[in-house]
């Protein structure tokens, strides 16, 4: 397995995403964090914001890079010549989730799933309750880069708190 990727919404990237995408960084060649474009109403960040937010926190690791997929995950695994997609687990309803999906890549492609278990210390955090919590005033700089912290502090007085 020389190229992976760690695909996702990151909306926004938390710390518990850079311990897998660091963590994967360790053990292939080279991986794609590859950010789903399609940008739901939903969401806090434009593909380019979680883009520019992506490239800043993994700077540090020189053998990954930072993409935008439209489509279908293995389209964008052929594309780029990705031999397998690393996924976090955190809890027992991520395994949930994630297994009818990388079923469903592997059968369309070949292309298997491996997952990381999540660290501890990150297993309850989750874009979508960083965006909760910041949205109601609360203090998620202890899940972020300083960076992201900042940008979600805008965007949540921005979002009219
Ligand atoms: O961070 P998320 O929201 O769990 O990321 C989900 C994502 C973007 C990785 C997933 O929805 C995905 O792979 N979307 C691409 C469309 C696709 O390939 N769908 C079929 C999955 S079996």
């Amino acid at each position: 397995m020389t190229r992976a990727v760690c695909p996702g919404s990151f909306d926004p990237v938390t710390r518990g995403h850079l311990d897998v995408i660091g963590r994967a960084s360790a053990l292939v060649e080279e991986v794609v964090v590859a950010i789903g474009a399609n940008t739901s109403k939903r969401a806090w960040f434009t593909p380019a914001e979680r883009v520019a937010m992506l490239e800043d926190a993994c700077a540090g690791w020189p053998n990954v890079a930072v993409a935008l997929f439209d489509g279908l995950l293995v389209d964008f695994c052929r594309a780029e010549g990705v031999g397998a997609i690393v996924k976090g687990l955190r809890s027992a309803s991520d395994f949930d989730y994630e297994l009818p999906m990388a079923q469903m890549n592997a059968r369309l492609s070949g292309v298997d799933t491996v997952f990381v278990a999540s660290a501890p210390q990150w297993s309850f955090v989750s874009s979508t309750l960083v965006r909760e919590v910041a949205g109601l005033g609360g203090d998620v700089t202890a899940f972020l880069t300083p960076a992201v912290a900042a940008r979600v502090r805008d965007r949540a007085q921005e979002r009219g708190r």
